[in-house]
């Protein structure tokens, strides 16, 4: 699975997808501020770019299951361990979860409702499927996205399911 590299043709087809989906159904949410603060303002662009990770380092699960998770603390310990990296106070605050060994309540933004199966590994490897169609471009993001890029709503399923000629039967998503 290869992921978005700014100005590569697939994150250009991204932002067209994007101002696409702003013009003709307003469906794509934009930050609309009313959504809680994470615990640490985590920067995936530093992470991704600067320190080299790729995203399935932390979502563990993301090729395989079809849950990709957040990252547990022992992810982030295995490089912030005791000695700070840098002079940045979100990083104290990391390092104070790591000496109590408490995981870090990292807030949700995306979620499938009980009643509707959704898996990961179905749409990422036999899918092909570019984590940035529906995340947005998540490696230039330098802190945490607030609302959904591609909203959980049913018609954003369906209508995606309609280009690829994938099923719509109801039963395929309501397992
Ligand atoms: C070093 C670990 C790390 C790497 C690498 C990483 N992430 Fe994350 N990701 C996190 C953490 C921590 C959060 C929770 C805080 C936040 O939202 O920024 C998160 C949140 C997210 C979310 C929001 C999930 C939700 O429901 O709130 C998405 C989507 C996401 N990451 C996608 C990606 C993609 C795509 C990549 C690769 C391009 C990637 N991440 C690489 C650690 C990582
Ligand atoms: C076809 C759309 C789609 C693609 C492609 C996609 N995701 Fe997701 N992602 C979702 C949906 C829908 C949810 C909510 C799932 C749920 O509630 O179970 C989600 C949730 C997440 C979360 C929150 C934690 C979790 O386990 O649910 C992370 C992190 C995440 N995705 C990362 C990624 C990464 C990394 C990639 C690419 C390797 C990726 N996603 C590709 C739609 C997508
Ligand atoms: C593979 C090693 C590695 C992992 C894993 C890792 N980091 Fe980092 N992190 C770094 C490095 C290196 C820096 C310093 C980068 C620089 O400024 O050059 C850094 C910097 C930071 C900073 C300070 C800069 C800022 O953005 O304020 C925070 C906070 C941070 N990381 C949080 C996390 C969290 C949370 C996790 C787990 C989800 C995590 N890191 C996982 C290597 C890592
Ligand atoms: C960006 C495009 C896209 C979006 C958005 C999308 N899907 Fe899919 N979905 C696909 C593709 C492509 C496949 C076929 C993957 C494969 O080759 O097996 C698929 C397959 C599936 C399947 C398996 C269908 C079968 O044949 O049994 C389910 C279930 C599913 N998606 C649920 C969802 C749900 C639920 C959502 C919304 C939360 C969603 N999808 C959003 C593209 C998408
Ligand atoms: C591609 C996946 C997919 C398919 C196919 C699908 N749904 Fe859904 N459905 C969802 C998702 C995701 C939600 C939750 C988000 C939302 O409410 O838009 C949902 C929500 C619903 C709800 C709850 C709405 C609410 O307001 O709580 C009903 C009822 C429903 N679907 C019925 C159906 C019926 C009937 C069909 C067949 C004609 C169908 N769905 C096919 C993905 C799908």
């Amino acid at each position: 699975m290869k992921e978005l590299k700014t100005g590569s043709i697939a994150s250009v087809v991204v932002r067209f997808a994007y101002a696409g989906c702003l013009i003709l159904s307003g469906a794509c949410a934009i930050s609309s501020g009313d959504e809680p603060d994470q615990p640490i303002a985590y920067n995936h662009k530093l992470h991704i770019e600067t320190v080299g990770l790729e995203c399935a380092e932390c979502h563990r699960y993301v090729e395989t299951s079809a849950a990709a998770t957040l990252p547990p603390l022992e992810v982030c310990r295995s490089c912030h361990e005791s000695e700070p990296l840098t002079e940045s106070p979100e990083e104290t605050v990391l390092l104070k979860y790591v000496a109590d060994g408490t995981e870090i309540p990292w807030k949700r933004i995306y979620h499938v409702p009980d009643h509707v199966y959704f898996s990961h590994r179905r749409h990422v490897v036999l899918g092909e499927l570019d984590c940035g169609l529906c995340h947005g471009v998540m490696q230039e993001q330098t802190a945490p996205v607030r609302s959904a890029f591609l909203e959980v709503k049913m018609e954003n399923c369906m209508d995606c399911h309609r280009e690829h000629k994938v099923t719509n039967d109801c039963l395929s998503c309501h397992r």
